[in-house]
């Protein structure tokens, strides 16, 4: 077929892994190409924690609710929608357009689009902020057609979570791709882990864990079940 759509079909949630070891190099293809996924204004919005020693593994698995991928892997991914991150990565994209000398005109566009950007992204104290935005956008909403940006904390988080979910699934297909493989989970205790790697829930929610290694051959892969086209696809 396609390498691509390959990777693609070939992808499964894999329940057992035998224990292999992931060179630094395999490990940075695979991060590297989950960052290249596509992301809300460019964004980026996550951040990936590898976990590869013994003792944090152990640690990661049991607060994965101790599931045999996270035991078994031989490394655990926890992404996390960031919010913390924004405005420093708005920043390091303004100075990456004028070192590599973008158009004045460009740049003046990307700082007042990031301007906004903060301004509209800003929920405020309670939420106060989101609330008065709520109504104003609904009101202009009546005689205007427009898209709802995200308001309270809570859109916020629905938002990151959607550019986090594509460099996840990016990162499985570089996986599968590079002859590993993967299985996503949500299946965790968010509090604990996020206390185990420090996060803050103002800034950060984990979104899925992601176990990587090599399938062991002792593992039989259930078939795989979709739903057929015409029950997912309306075609208009
Ligand atoms: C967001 C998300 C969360 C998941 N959580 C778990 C999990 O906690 N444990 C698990 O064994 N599989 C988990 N899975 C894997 C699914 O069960 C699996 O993808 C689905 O059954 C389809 O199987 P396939 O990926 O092999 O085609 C998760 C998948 C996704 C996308």
């Amino acid at each position: 077929m396609n390498q691509t759509l390959d990777a693609i079909f070939q992808r499964r949630a894999v329940r057992v892994f035998e224990p292999v070891e992931i060179s630094e190099g395999l490990r940075e293809q695979i991060l590297n190409a989950a960052r290249h996924a596509p992301s809300s204004f460019n964004s980026q919005p996550y951040k990936f924690y590898w976990v590869r020693s013994a003792a944090e593994k152990v640690a990661v698995a049991k607060l994965c609710l101790g599931q045999k991928p996270a035991e078994t892997a031989s490394a655990l991914v926890v992404v996390v929608a960031d919010l913390g991150s924004l405005s420093v990565t708005a920043q390091g994209q303004l100075a990456w357009m004028r070192r590599s000398n973008f158009p004045e005109e460009k740049i003046r566009d990307y700082e007042r689009r990031a301007k906004i950007g903060r301004i509209l992204f800003m929920p405020g104290p309670f939420g106060m902020f989101a609330a008065i935005k709520r109504a104003l956008f609904w009101l202009l909403n009546l005689w205007k057609v427009l898209g709802m940006p995200p308001l309270s904390r809570q859109d916020l988080f629905k938002w990151a979570t959607k550019s986090t979910s594509l460099a996840c699934q990016n990162l499985m297909i570089a996986a599968e791709a590079l002859g590993m493989n993967t299985c996503p989970m949500e299946g965790f205790d968010g509090r604990r882990l996020s206390r185990y790697l420090g996060l803050c829930g103002r800034h950060h929610d984990i979104v899925m864990v992601i176990a990587i290694g090599k399938k062991s051959p002792a593992y039989s892969e259930p078939p795989q079940w979709r739903r057929p086209l015409d029950a997912t696809v309306t075609v208009l």
